[in-house]
């Protein structure tokens, strides 16, 4: 019961950080171009902030992984939520960033993004909860959550994903 309400107040919290950066209202955008590479896509300023965000979301995961080997609860929650919360597009965008940016993303885009945010916002969750086995899941499906994306809209960076998949699972 507890976590259903989690994930919907989760949700709501979501929305309103996806608001802020801008990444909803491009639902209309076309489903076709759904497996293309963003980046290509973006202005410059964009695809510079999008990879100072991506670095730093690497970083943090490599900060999780720490924290989980050596039980420090604290230390994947704080990662966790910075994650959740996107350093820096969140901070950055003017209004015409926010425009650009939902010009180039597409629905299938726009989800993974929030499942993926979602995802950082459970792991927030149960490291305040202390619960190891469920920071190792939901850590888990993190690193899904960047295969996925990757195989599918960040092609032009990481060709060895072979393509443009839809199912996201390289083996
Ligand atoms: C919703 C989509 C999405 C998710 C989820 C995602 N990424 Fe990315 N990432 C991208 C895109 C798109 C690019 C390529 C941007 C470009 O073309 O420059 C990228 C690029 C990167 C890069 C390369 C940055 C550089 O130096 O050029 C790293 C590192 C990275 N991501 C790490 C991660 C990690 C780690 C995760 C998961 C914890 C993750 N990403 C999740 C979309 C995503």
């Amino acid at each position: 019961m507890r976590k259903y309400s989690y994930v919907r107040s989760s949700r709501i919290a979501l929305a309103k950080v996806l608001l802020m950066v801008g990444f909803l209202g491009s639902s209309h955008a076309a489903v076709a171009e759904d497996t293309d590479a963003i980046g290509p896509k973006l202005t410059p300023r964009l695809q510079q902030l999008l990879t100072d965000e991506m670095r730093a979301v690497k970083q943090a995961m490599g900060h999780i992984m720490n924290g989980l080997i050596t039980g420090d609860h604290a230390m994947v929650g704080s990662q966790a939520q910075q994650i959740r919360d996107s350093f820096i597009l969140k901070k950055e965008l003017t209004e015409e960033d926010k425009k650009n940016l939902m010009a180039a993303a597409s629905p299938g885009f726009v989800k993974l993004d929030g499942s993926f945010h979602e995802m950082a916002g459970m792991l927030v969750q149960v490291a305040t909860e202390k619960h190891s086995d469920l920071q190792t899941y939901y850590f888990g499906r993190m690193v899904e959550a960047c295969q996925e994306c990757h195989s599918q809209y960040a092609t032009n960076k990481f060709p060895a994903f072979g393509g443009k998949q839809t199912g996201g699972h390289t083996h």
